[in-house]
């Protein structure tokens, strides 16, 4: 067995940036139901705001919306906002649960006049269910081939013009002709932690926990500029305000559960951690590359890539340079390793990649 085999997997990890069963139970009080109610994102809502309200004047229908960026920051939230605030039908679902043509086909009939459809992780969406996804959003047309063989012929049926909204956390891994038939495309950033703050401590009066401003700080700044994280952090730090003193969470209680739950003053956890100095030890803090560094850490190289990166860039621990990922002086500093990146370290530097 290897050292970490005995470690907390991703799915474990309090600070995993994707879905779990607790948090669809708190997430849906949570959401907000307005771009006024939505923290951050300025940019994209500066943007959405604009089109939805040309939209509203013109009683048109908003064009494709394509969202990206790393998981966690809402993009389903806005989603729903987006087609509350046209006054419209919200449909849900995702680029792996859309099996068969078929399957996309019954979506789209049934979508009425300005719809939303939201397809959250699309890049993940098969070949050719994607093909029929090229007229409906163009042409607003389901061309369907009845029969086989050479007796076998295309029919269009006209669909109500609808909305697709797209999220993923890799735009680069969308072919081109999808990518082309969005006509807005916004990236969603990690969130600041004056944002999350102000998150925590609207989540927090939803949820009827008292808390201070310091202890909402304290949550956001080690949430990895992420919503999704801050209100699960929250939780985590509300019960163990409760069991372990009167139930407030301040500066004290906030630090004191997260310094049980090992995630440090920046928001990292032993995962984080693990990486870093892989990359340090093994590496001589890079370069490496993405699929060396999985093999060795035993974590798959999308989830290094999506989960992990993003907020180890952020705050500029980690820098991709062409021969792969290499460990900044700061997260040295960080993790109290001496800098010395030309030591005999290097000679262990083993690539299986590039
Ligand atoms: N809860 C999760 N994300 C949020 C956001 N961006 N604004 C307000 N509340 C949220």
């Amino acid at each position: 067995m290897n050292d970490y085999e005995n470690e907390m997997s991703y799915e474990d990890r309090i600070l995993e940036t994707t879905y779990t069963a607790e948090d669809s139970e708190t997430e849906f009080s949570l959401r907000p139901r307005t771009l006024d109610e939505y923290i951050g994102q300025e940019k994209a809502k500066e943007i959405l705001k604009i089109y939805i309200d040309a939209v509203k004047m013109r009683g048109d229908t908003l064009d494709h919306v394509l969202l990206y960026g790393p998981p966690g920051l809402g993009k389903t939230t806005l989603s729903a906002i987006i087609a509350a605030e046209l006054g419209v039908n919200f449909r849900v679902t995702s680029g792996p649960a859309i099996e068969k043509q078929g399957d996309l086909a019954a979506l789209l009939t049934n979508l009425g006049q300005g719809d939303v459809l939201f397809i959250d992780e699309i890049h993940r969406l098969n070949r050719n269910v994607e093909e029929i996804l090229y007229p409906a959003m163009e042409d607003f047309a389901l061309d369907i081939i009845i029969g086989k063989g050479p007796a076998a012929r295309s029919i269009r049926l006209p669909l109500q013009r609808f909305t697709l909204i797209g999220a993923t956390t890799r735009a680069g891994q969308l072919t081109t002709p999808l990518r082309d038939r969005f006509g807005v495309l916004l990236r969603l950033e990690l969130y600041s932690p004056r944002e999350l703050a102000q998150i925590v401590i609207r989540s927090a009066g939803i949820l009827e926990i008292p808390i201070t401003e310091e202890g909402a700080l304290e949550i956001a700044s080690r949430s990895r500029g992420t919503p999704r994280i801050a209100n699960r952090l929250l939780k985590r730090v509300r019960d163990y305000a409760q069991v372990k003193g009167d139930g407030h969470i301040t500066l004290e209680s906030a630090s004191a559960a997260l310094h049980m739950l090992e995630i440090d003053e920046l928001g990292l956890d032993n995962t984080d951690r693990r990486m870093l100095e892989t990359i340090i030890h093994f590496y001589n803090g890079g370069p490496v590359g993405l699929e060396t560094l999985s093999a060795t850490i035993g974590e798959e190289a999308i989830t290094l890539e999506d989960v992990y990166e993003p907020y180890l860039m952020q705050i500029g621990f980690i820098s991709r340079t062409p021969r792969g990922r290499c460990v900044t002086k700061l997260a040295y500093e960080h993790l109290g390793i001496p800098y010395r990146p030309d030591s005999d370290a290097s000679s262990n530097q083993i690539s299986i990649e590039e």
